[in-house]
């Protein structure tokens, strides 16, 4: 099988690409989202976990920050899970030495006092809320303009099909590539470059640049739906990036999620109730 631009042997199948026009496409994929979502002069905090997604968006965004003028740091929380916590921060330091960006990384227990194992029940369910609390609270207070996750089209896919298996409608408004931010309200925005990416493409990209990268998933994330998901379901890349652009037209049609935000008592970051879901589980852990 020949790429489908030159003559050598297609490394990957769709596109049909070989190992220099798939690292050309994929760069290219990363500069238009770019582009098209005006991410230029930014300051941008790029959430590492040690996963290829995380590892595979920290270097692209590194290596194309000249080209957008872009202003790069790098954040990992040390959550405290034995032995998965050390592994990926090795991956953290690892890619910082290869792209020569800071790093920041946030000690869970010393900063808050209590790990991710402090709680019992299902804690990857706390762990995303968690991580969104930090990142946001860090990206505030130093002021960056977005906070970049390495969320990909398998992952935004099983968002999808999740909520609507919930008949969570209203919730698809918050899938999309970009959340923007709102400095009064203490909300720093997201931006997800790899979001019209499938996962064997980063992989590949991964592989091909021989970057360090975690091989395994959360321990305690064992048997979660999202892994059940993507191994009961094949869809192809076209497939993929049609259910996403669907739902991006759709919810210009969807009803408006009605929500007050308001500010917590005890920390003054955004929330919907009186104490923010952080507060509350820090409370709860605690004692
Ligand atoms: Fe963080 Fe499982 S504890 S994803
Ligand atoms: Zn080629
Ligand atoms: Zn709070």
């Amino acid at each position: 099988m020949k790429c489908q631009h030159c003559k050598k042997k297609a490394i990957f199948k769709s596109p049909r690409l070989c190992e220099d026009h798939f690292v050309e496409y994929f760069e290219r994929k990363i500069g238009k989202f770019l582009d098209k979502y005006k991410i230029k002069n930014k300051k941008l905090l790029v959430a590492i976990s040690g996963g290829k997604d995380s590892v595979a968006v920290s270097y692209i965004l590194s290596k194309l920050k000249e080209k957008f003028n872009l202003k790069i740091e790098y954040f990992f929380i040390r959550l405290g899970i034995p032995v998965f916590t050390e592994k990926s921060e090795e991956i953290a330091l690892k890619i910082t030495q290869m792209t020569n960006e800071k790093l920041t990384i946030y000690d869970l227990e010393k900063e808050e006092g209590f790990t991710i194992m402090d709680i019992k029940y299902k804690p990857c369910s706390y762990c995303g809320m968690i991580r969104r609390y930090i990142l946001n609270k860090y990206a505030f207070e130093n002021d960056f303009d977005y906070v970049v996750l390495g969320h990909n089209l398998d992952d935004e896919v099983f968002f999808i099909f999740n909520n609507m298996f919930n008949k969570n409608i209203t919730q698809l408004q918050r899938t999309g590539p970009l959340t923007p931010t709102i400095k009064e309200k203490k909300l720093v925005g997201r931006i997800k470059p790899l979001y019209f990416l499938t996962e064997e493409e980063i992989l590949t990209y991964t592989k091909l640049k021989s970057l360090p990268y975690i091989g395994c998933a959360c321990p305690n994330s064992l048997k979660s739906t999202q892994k059940k998901f993507k191994t009961n379901i094949e869809f192809s890349r076209d497939q993929k990036l049609n259910i996403v652009y669907s739902i991006l037209e759709m919810k210009k049609f969807l009803p408006e999620e009605k929500i007050e935000i308001k500010f917590c008592e005890k920390c003054g970051y955004p929330t919907t109730s009186n104490i923010c879901k952080f507060c509350r589980t820090k409370e709860r852990i605690r004692g």
